[in-house]
């Protein structure tokens, strides 16, 4: 973080006084801080103690009124070696995501060629908002990172999401960034999410209880550290916008073996964490099944494996990593899994914790490399086991 210029942009948002401490936090790890208000940021917290705190002047206008002097938006926006925005209100994010410039700090994220962090804090029910959900996308889909805001009490007495994390976490928010942010540029990414359906007639299937949250979680780590990703994706309720995302949705495992077949070879990684049905129903019906008979027996025939298929044709530069869901001889199963479809790493997801495993935000895993060394993690939020994941794939690439 030393010498690092930081443009901090405070909106009019109640959180705003946390931003003191954040300027603090930075000046102590050595970095170079200053701060853009909106005017009714100024409401919030005192231009007065963020000027003391950053050692610069607090901007707030285009110009200076006693004398006339301009605020150049362009040349804080170049001075930069990242822009955080926080607390972002709704108001602001809205005139972010459609280009307006109205005041100082809007123009300077127009201006700025540096990275743009984006900590989006309101309350839940304006959080939640479609509108408010759109225009994130958008920012997202301009390549802006945006911190998930925490759930908790609110200004409002409510209780739910649109906090802004605490001061600590946007540090480590801002330090991640620093040390992250070019690991996987030039990389491309194949990965795989979610169930996959397995017809029986136009209205049945079988499936499971996947949510892909996993998969959609790796994938943002991936474009958040500068890798193209390609999401091939069964039936889910996520959602995931980037401009070096590519999203391909399947519903069979014959459906994802024909995505995986058509992208693979141009692939530097492969991450299959979908939990796709080992078999199909051998016998699929044009027209629904009737209720006729008593007892209906459904044959059901091997699905391919498409994991085992990108290990077949994988090339010495290529990085291939599985997933392993094991309820007996866990590691032993894990480890003849990466040997037999020839995997690089492979991800044991436990069942033995609670919060792990399908539908949950969280998850528990360890991840084993060929050479047989294994790290184990504790039970974390699946955005955390996301970060864990990648930052093991990079050491072993
Ligand atoms: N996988 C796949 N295609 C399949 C089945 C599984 O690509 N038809 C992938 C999963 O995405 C995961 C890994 O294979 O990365 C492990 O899947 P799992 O079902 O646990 O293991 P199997 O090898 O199918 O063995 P078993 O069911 O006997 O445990």
């Amino acid at each position: 973080m030393n010498g690092k210029r930081i443009l901090i942009g405070v909106t009019g948002g109640i959180a705003a006084y946390k931003i003191c401490t954040l300027v603090r936090l930075l000046k102590k790890e050595g970095a170079e801080v200053k701060c853009v208000l909106t005017p009714s940021a100024k409401d919030f917290v005192s231009p007065l103690t963020l000027s003391t705190l950053s050692a610069y002047p607090c901007y707030i206008n285009f110009w200076n009124k006693e004398n006339g002097e301009w605020n150049s938006h362009v040349e804080l926006g170049l001075w930069a070696d990242l822009m955080l925005i926080a607390p972002l209100t709704a108001n602001t994010l809205a005139k972010l995501a459609n280009g307006y410039c109205d005041n100082l700090l809007t123009a300077c994220y127009l201006s700025c060629k540096a990275p743009v962090i984006v900590s989006p804090a309101m309350d839940l029910d304006m959080y939640e908002h479609k509108t408010t959900k759109k225009n994130i996308d958008k920012l997202i889909d301009n390549g802006v990172k945006v911190i998930e805001s925490e759930y908790g009490e609110l200004a409002s007495g409510l209780i739910g999401h649109g906090r802004l994390p605490e001061p600590e976490s946007l540090l480590k928010e801002v330090q991640s960034f620093f040390k992250n942010s070019n690991r996987f540029i030039g990389k491309k990414v194949l990965i795989t999410a979610g169930p996959s359906y397995e017809k029986i007639d136009p209205v049945r299937f079988i499936g499971n209880r996947s949510s892909g949250k996993m998969g959609f979680q790796i994938a943002a780590a991936l474009l958040n550290q500068g890798a193209e990703v390609v999401l091939l994706a069964g039936p889910n309720k996520e959602h995931l916008s980037h401009k070096n995302l590519k999203i391909i949705t399947f519903e069979s495992t014959e459906d994802l073996l024909k995505s995986v077949q058509l992208y693979w070879h141009q692939m530097d990684i492969g991450i299959f964490s979908a939990a796709v049905a080992d078999y199909k129903v051998k016998e699929t019906y044009a027209q629904k099944v009737k209720k006729s008979s008593e007892e209906w027996t459904i044959t059901l025939i091997k699905n391919p494996d498409t994991l085992a298929w990108a290990g077949e044709h994988k090339k010495e530069t290529q990085f291939l990593v599985g997933f392993a869901l094991e309820t007996e001889n866990e590691i032993e199963n894990a480890q003849k899994k990466l040997h037999k479809k020839n995997l690089d790493l492979i991800i044991l997801n436990s069942l033995q914790n609670k919060g792990a495993g399908f539908q949950h935000d969280t998850n528990q895993i360890s991840i084993i490399n060929k050479e047989g060394e294994q790290i184990n993690f504790p039970l974390k939020s699946k955005k955390e086991v996301a970060e864990d994941i990648i930052s093991c794939i990079y050491k072993n690439i």
